[in-house]
């Protein structure tokens, strides 16, 4: 089978074996804080200091972090196909820019962007936030916040994600356990669009039984396999168009 028209979305899982934890797994980062106190707006509002502690402490444990085969697997894909590709992450990592991932869509945000509350600018931000941050556009100070979308906001691009799924051919879910939408429902919605769809995951998620196809394990060994799979296709009917088969 070859596709035209591809949309991937990632979740934690695609980073796991880099070494960055995942939110719902057995020793997630759900079991060791709550939430509603880091990742909510109201949470925010409560206790600032906690907030900016959290997500600075996020953002030093990325550095040093490597990519591993399957980001780089979907590196490969986006440069070796010649169809629309759209990648969808779920992840505030840079794992897939690292990787040479060149327009992953950040629906949750970036932990290395900061928004400024007061102007509404966006800024790379690379070292610790805190309560006495300022704004590098508009001076501002105490009213930085890290660049996430938090439980309870819309998430971003959902326009573009949305158009995509609509018209998509393939849709490939990778290292999410289908447990947050709008996310969790892009499946039903590529489903719509006639799309066939695929689960790569360490396990079966939520939703796995609105996909078609799926394949477990570990994503440094799925990824890779299903990508040079869906590659080799790509060949063979580009060799199709050009010498059909009698
Ligand atoms: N390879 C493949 N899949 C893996 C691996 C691995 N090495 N390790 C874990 N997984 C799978 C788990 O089985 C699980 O289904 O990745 C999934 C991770 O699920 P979650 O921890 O729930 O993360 P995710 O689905 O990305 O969370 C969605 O929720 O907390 C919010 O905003 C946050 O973006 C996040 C959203």
């Amino acid at each position: 089978m070859s596709f035209d028209r591809i949309v991937i979305l990632t979740g934690a899982g695609i980073s796991a074996e880099s070494g960055v934890d995942t939110f719902r797994d057995r020793n997630g980062i759900w079991s060791k804080v709550d939430y509603r106190d880091v990742a909510t707006p109201e949470g925010f509002a409560r206790n600032p200091r906690k907030v900016h502690g959290f997500y600075n402490e996020r953002r030093r444990r990325l550095l040093g972090i490597r990519p591993n085969a399957a980001h780089e697997a979907l590196a490969r894909l986006e440069a070796a196909y010649g169809g629309s590709y759209l990648l969808v992450t779920q992840n505030i990592d840079d794992l897939h820019e690292s990787a040479g991932s060149r327009r992953p869509v950040h629906m949750h945000g970036e932990v290395n962007s900061a928004f400024c509350e007061a102007c509404g600018a966006r800024s790379r931000w690379s070292g610790d936030m805190s309560i006495n941050s300022q704004c590098p556009h508009c001076q501002t100070t105490g009213r930085m916040r890290v660049d996430v979308v938090w439980f309870g906001e819309m998430p971003y691009h959902m326009d573009r994600i949305e158009a995509a799924l609509a018209t998509c051919d393939l849709f490939v879910s990778i290292g999410t356990s289908g447990n947050v939408y709008p996310a969790a429902g892009f499946v039903e919605q590529a489903r719509l669009a006639g799309a066939h769809t695929v689960e790569l995951n360490l396990e079966p998620s939520e939703g796995c039984s609105s996909f078609e196809e799926a394949l477990y394990g570990r994503a440094t060994e799925v990824v890779p396999a299903f990508v040079s799979r869906l590659l080799a296709a790509e060949v063979d009917a580009a060799f199709e168009r050009i010498v059909p088969l009698p």
